[in-house]
């Protein structure tokens, strides 16, 4: 295949990458940033990834670039569907394709106004200011603990309008969710269906006890099944969803922010001295400790070009974030 800068890049092969996959990523950015490799699913033939922000940010946005299209990939999708964990969350937002995906995703863009976002924030800082003035009377914090565990769960019970008591016992089942989305593995482990069926008998309680907030995102989606417009399991699935996107990747993001700062201690002293800000900082720690390194991959529902590189009606293709 050729690549761009006249270069071809090597078949990528995702599963054997070891821990430190981020100078192989670098190394097929630097050979023109696409690359055929190994299908994130035993079920398709092999897949395209892409490797460069430009490329990324092309796939991502690509409207022919789909999660499930009609035609060739309907018996795929329909052989993944068929698993415990991928039947719930493929009815979540993340999965679904236009026009269905703005039907779902209504519920969020009502939650994250530019007033909510704003009034969050606030109530974030105070969070942290907190818990770091009682780190700092105490003479030490487990970060991970201390800081990102509660500071993320506080977020998702604001966002959802939803109480979690215990969140510890949230993130154990949420943890062990995480495998279904693991390229490494083939199939997704038995652990990780069973902890598909915890929380979503967690999210069924909460449904059946009708605790949640009436402004929160929660509240929102009930009202699009009591208006019939989503059906009763697309909740289930999406409250769900959410529980788990909204902490699992901000907890991690967080335990790699930290120990990039411990292990490059020329930049903390930049941040300490006050030479960069804070902001500037997260988004370069949210970028080079990137918590999630493959978007789901998307279908090409016609023949495209990316990068020089035909893709094919029915070919997979992957933007590898990290
Ligand atoms: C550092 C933190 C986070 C990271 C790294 C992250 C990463 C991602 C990625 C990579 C996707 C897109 C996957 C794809 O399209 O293939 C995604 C989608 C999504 N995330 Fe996050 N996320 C983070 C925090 C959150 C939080 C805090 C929430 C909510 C409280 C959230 C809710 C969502 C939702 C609803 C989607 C689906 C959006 C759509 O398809 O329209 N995420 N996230």
């Amino acid at each position: 295949m050729r690549a761009g800068h006249g270069m071809t890049a090597p078949f990528f092969n995702p599963f054997a990458l070891g821990e430190d996959p981020f100078a192989h990523f670098a190394e097929m950015r630097a050979l023109g940033g696409i690359a055929r490799g190994a299908a994130p699913y035993p079920e398709l033939a092999d897949a395209h990834y892409v490797f460069s922000h430009e490329l990324v940010s092309r796939v991502l946005k690509h409207p022919a670039l789909l999660q499930a299209p009609p035609g060739r990939y309907e018996e795929v999708r329909r052989k993944l569907v068929d698993q415990a964990p991928m039947a719930l969350l493929s009815r979540s937002v993340m999965l679904a394709d236009p026009p269905h995906h703005g039907e779902l995703r209504r519920p969020v863009a009502g939650c994250l106004s530019r007033s909510a976002v704003e009034t969050l924030t606030q109530g974030l800082r105070a969070l942290s200011r907190e818990l770091v003035d009682r780190a700092m009377a105490d003479g030490r914090i487990d970060a991970v603990a201390g800081l990102a565990v509660p500071v993320s769960f506080w977020l998702l019970q604001e966002i959802m309008g939803i109480e979690i008591e215990d969140p510890w016992a949230l993130k154990s089942v949420t943890s062990r969710m995480a495998g279904a989305f693991d390229l490494r593995t083939d199939q997704p482990p038995a652990a990780s269906a069973a902890a598909y069926g915890e929380c979503r008998a967690f999210v069924e309680e909460r449904l059946a006890q009708q605790a949640f907030r009436p402004d929160g995102m929660v509240a929102r989606m009930a009202r699009e099944v009591a208006e019939g417009r989503w059906s009763r399991e697309d909740m289930v699935a999406n409250v769900v969803f959410m529980l788990f996107a909204g902490q699992e990747t901000v907890v991690d993001a967080f335990g790699n922010a930290v120990v990039a700062l411990h292990r490059f201690p020329e930049q903390r002293d930049l941040l300490e001295r006050r030479a960069v800000d804070w902001s500037s900082a997260a988004a370069e720690l949210l970028r080079y400790g990137a918590s999630v390194q493959y978007a789901v991959a998307r279908i090409a529902a016609e023949d495209i070009d990316l990068g020089n590189v035909g893709i094919a009606n029915g070919e997979a293709v992957v933007a590898v974030l990290g």
